[in-house]
C-alpha cells in the first residue's frame, strides 16, 4: 500500500512530461455527440437467452471526437420482477476480456442484486459481440498457434525449487526475450490489422459508456448503479472516482488496487497481486492433509504434515525443470513444463470448487500422466472467441490504462522483467512470484500501437453520497485483501469494507449465504457496518468436486442447493 502511494506522487513529480500529457486531455466529454449515438438496437428474442432482452446500445466510439463515429456495446438485459422497479444495475464479470451479457441472468436477480433492479450484462469495449472486437489475429487458431508450446502458454520456468528465492536469473532473462520478442511481434501485427480501431477500449472510455448506457435506460439524471469483480473492481473504482456525483448503488468484489493499476507498469503488477498467495497456498496443503488421500491423493496418510506434501509438489516442478513431461494424447499434443504447472496450481488456488480436480491433476502428474493438467491450459484447436484470453483483448484494455513509458529509452528490458520476476520471488511469493504470466497475459505494452483519447489515473479518493461497498477475501491469491484495504483507506467515509474470511478468487469462488444477503441487502438499502467478517464453511477437496459439491455449503438459503451450480458456473472465471 505504501510503495504504491508513493509510486503515484512519484508519477505527480519526476515523470512530469507523461503527467503533463495527460492532464492536457479534455476532462469532460464534447457535448456533441456523434450521429446515430444514443440508439438501441433490440435483436428478435430467439438470439436472447430466455427470459432476457438484448441487443446493441450505439455509442461514440471516442467520447471527445464525433468524428470518430460509433461503437455498438452488446448488452443483455433481465428485467425486475418486482415493483416499484428501482433502476438498472450493470454488472461486469472481470478478465479484463470476460463477456457479460450472461449474468443478465434470473440466477443474479434472485441470489445477487435482487428482484427490484434491472440487470444489465454488456460486452466492455473490444470484447466477444461488441465492436470494433480486437481481432489482431485473422483466426482464433491463428493465434493459438501463435502462443502454443511458447513462454506465454508455457509460463516462466524457475529451476530449482531448493533456490525459489535465489533463483538463477540467467534463466529468467533468457525466458524474457522469448516473451518480449512474442509480445512485439503480436503488437506489431495487432497495430496493422486493427489500427486506430484498437484506441477506444480503455476502461476510461467503458466509464463514459456506463454513463451514455445509464442515461439510456434510466433517464438523464438517475445515478448509475454497478456490480463488478476481479478487473470489474478497476472498472468500478474509475466509476466512482470519473464521476463521484453520478454514481448510486456500487459494489465490487475481488479488489485490483487501482492505484497500481493506472500508475505503474503491468511488470510491476503482480508484486502488488500475490500479498496473500502463499497464505492461501498453506490453506491449501494443510486442507489437503486434513482431507487425507482419499479425496486429495496428493496427501500420503490423512493429517500428515503438510510440509511433506509442499515438498512433493516441489519435487514435481524440479523433475519438470529438468525435463518436461511428454502429453502426446492430451487436447492436444504437447508436454507439461514446470512453469506452466506452478502457473496451473496458482489458478487452482483461485479456485476452492476445483480442489477435488487439481490434487487428481497433480498426483497423476507425479505418476507421470500430465493429460489432466496440459488440458485445463491448453485449448483444443481451434481456440474459442468466448474464452476469456481470446486473441489480445485484455491487452486492448491494460495496454491503455496503465502508464507509456515515459521515453523511448525508460522500456522493460528482459534484464529488468526478469529482475522484477526475482524481486517477487524472494519478497511476495517464492513459490508463484514469477508465475502470473499465463493466467494475467500482461505486459509488452511498449509495443502497443496506440494510446487512448483519455486516461484516467486518480485520485481514487471521492466522496460519495452513498457509500460503495467493497468485498474481499481473507485468502484470495490474486486480488489480496490489502487492495480492498487500500481501496477503503483512500475513501474512508465513502466505503464500507466485507470481508469473506475464506480462500479463492472474489466472494463468489465460495458463494455463502451471509456475503449474498449482505450484497442484497446492500441493494436493498441496507448498508452493512465496516469490516463485516462473513465465515465460510465448504467442504475441501471433496471428492464431488466442482459446482456439486459448491451446493452443499448453501442449503441455508432456500432454493440456491438447487440453483448452486448453475450460479457458481455463471460466476467461474471471474
Ligand atoms: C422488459 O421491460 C421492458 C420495459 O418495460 C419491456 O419492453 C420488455 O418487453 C421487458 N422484457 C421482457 C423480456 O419481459
Ligand atoms: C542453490 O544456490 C546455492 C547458492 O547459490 C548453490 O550453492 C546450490 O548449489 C544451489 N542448489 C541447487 C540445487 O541448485
Ligand atoms: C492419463 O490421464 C488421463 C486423464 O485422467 C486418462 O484419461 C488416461 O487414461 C491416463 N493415461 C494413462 C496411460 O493412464
Ligand atoms: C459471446 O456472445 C455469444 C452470443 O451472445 C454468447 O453465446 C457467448 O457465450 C459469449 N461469450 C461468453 C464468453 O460469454
Ligand atoms: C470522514 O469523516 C470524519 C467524521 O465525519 C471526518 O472527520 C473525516 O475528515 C472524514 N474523512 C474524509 C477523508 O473525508
Ligand atoms: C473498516 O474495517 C476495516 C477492517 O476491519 C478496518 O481496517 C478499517 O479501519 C475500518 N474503517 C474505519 C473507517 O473504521
Ligand atoms: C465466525 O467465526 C468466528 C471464529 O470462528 C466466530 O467467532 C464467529 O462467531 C463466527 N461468526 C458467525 C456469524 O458465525
Amino acid at each position: 500500500m505504501g510503495l504504491s502511494t508513493t509510486r503515484f506522487l512519484v508519477c505527480v513529480t519526476s515523470l512530469l512530461p507523461l503527467c503533463a500529457a495527460a492532464s492536457l486531455l479534455p476532462s469532460t466529454p464534447k457535448r456533441a455527440t456523434a450521429s446515430g449515438a444514443g440508439t438501441v438496437q433490440w435483436s428478435p428474442a430467439s438470439q436472447c437467452d430466455p427470459g432476457t432482452d438484448c441487443g446493441f446500445v450505439i455509442v461514440p466510439k471516442d467520447y471527445f471526437d464525433p468524428s470518430a463515429g460509433t461503437a455498438s456495446i452488446a448488452i443483455a438485459r433481465f428485467n425486475a420482477t418486482q415493483l416499484p422497479k428501482k433502476g438498472t444495475v450493470f454488472l461486469n464479470p472481470g478478465g479484463p476480456g470476460n463477456s457479460g451479457t450472461s449474468l443478465a441472468s434470473p440466477l443474479l436477480s434472485t441470489y445477487l442484486i435482487g428482484p427490484q433492479w434491472d440487470l444489465i450484462g454488456f460486452d466492455p469495449r473490444g470484447i466477444n459481440q461488441t465492436s470494433p472486437q480486437v481481432q489482431c489475429f485473422e483466426t482464433a487458431s491463428d493465434f493459438d498457434t501463435f502462443s502454443a508450446h511458447t513462454v506465454l502458454e508455457q509460463g516462466f520456468t524457475v529451476a530449482s525449487s531448493t533456490n525459489l528465492t535465489n533463483p538463477a536469473i540467467e534463466e529468467l532473462v533468457e525466458q524474457s526475450r522469448q516473451f518480449l520478442a512474442l509480445k512485439q511481434s503480436q503488437a506489431e501485427l495487432c497495430g496493422k490489422n486493427m489500427g486506430d480501431e484498437l484506441k477506444y477500449m480503455g476502461t476510461a472510455t467503458v466509464v463514459r459508456d456506463l454513463d451514455f448506457m445509464s442515461k439510456i435506460f434510466d433517464g438523464e439524471d438517475a445515478k448509475i448503479n454497478y456490480w463488478g469483480a476481479s478487473y470489474g473492481s478497476i472498472l468500478g473504482s474509475y466509476l466512482v472516482n470519473m464521476l463521484p456525483d453520478r454514481v448510486g448503488y456500487v459494489v465490487i468484489d475481488g479488489i485490483v488496487d487501482p492505484v497500481v493499476w493506472s500508475s505503474e507498469p503491468s511488470q510491476n503488477w503482480p508484486i502488488n497481486w500475490l500479498q496473500s498467495t502463499e497464505k492461501t497456498y498453506q490453506f491449501y496443503l494443510k486442507t489437503c492433509s486434513q482431507a487425507g488421500p482419499a479425496t486429495c491423493p496428493l496427501a500420503k496418510s490423512a493429517n500428515e504434515p503438510s510440509g511433506n506434501i509442499l515438498a512433493r509438489l516441489e519435487t514435481l516442478f524440479d523433475a519438470l525443470a529438468l525435463a518436461p513431461l511428454p502429453v502426446p494424447f492430451g487436447s492436444r499434443p504437447g508436454f507439461l513444463t514446470s512453469g506452466a504447472a506452478r502457473a496451473l496450481l496458482l489458478e487452482y488456488l483461485e479456485d476452492p470448487t476445483l480442489w477435488g480436480e487439481s490434487a487428481l491433476a497433480f498426483s497423476q502428474a507425479m505418476a507421470a500422466n500430465g493429460t489432466l493438467l496440459f488440458n485445463k491450459l491448453a485449448a483444443p484447436y481451434p481456440g474459442s472467441i468466448s474464452t476469456p484470453h481470446y486473441d489480445l483483448v485484455r491487452l486492448g484494455v491494460t495496454c491503455l490504462d496503465s502508464p507509456p513509458p515515459a521515453s523511448p529509452s525508460d522500456v522493460p528490458t528482459a534484464e529488468d522483467l526478469a529482475a522484477q520476476l526475482v524481486k517477487t520471488l524472494k519478497e511476495v511469493s517464492p513459490h508463484f512470484g514469477a508465475s502470473t504470466s499465463v493466467s494475467e497475459p500482461d505486459g509488452g505494452c511498449q509495443f502497443w500501437p496506440v494510446k487512448g483519447p483519455e486516461r484516467f489515473t486518480g485520485p481514487f479518493t471521492a466522496n460519495l453520497e452513498r457509500p460503495m461497498l467493497v468485498i474481499s477475501n481473507t485468502l484470495d491469491p490474486i486480488t489480496p485483501i490489502y487492495s480492498g484495504l487500500h481501496v477503503h483507506t483512500l475513501m474512508p467515509n465513502s466505503t464500507v469494507l466485507v470481508i469473506q474470511d475464506g480462500p479463492g478468487h472474489t466472494s463468489t469462488a465460495i458463494l455463502t449465504p451471509c456475503t449474498l444477503g449482505l450484497v442484497q441487502g446492500y441493494f436493498a438499502g441496507i448498508l452493512p457496518d465496516n469490516g463485516t467478517v462473513c465465515n465460510v464453511t465448504y467442504p475441501y477437496f471433496s471428492d464431488e468436486s466442482g459446482p456439486a459439491a459448491a451446493s452443499s455449503a448453501l442449503i441455508e438459503l432456500p432454493g440456491l442447493e438447487k440453483d448452486a451450480p448453475a450460479l457458481i458456473a455463471l460466476l467461474r472465471g471471474l
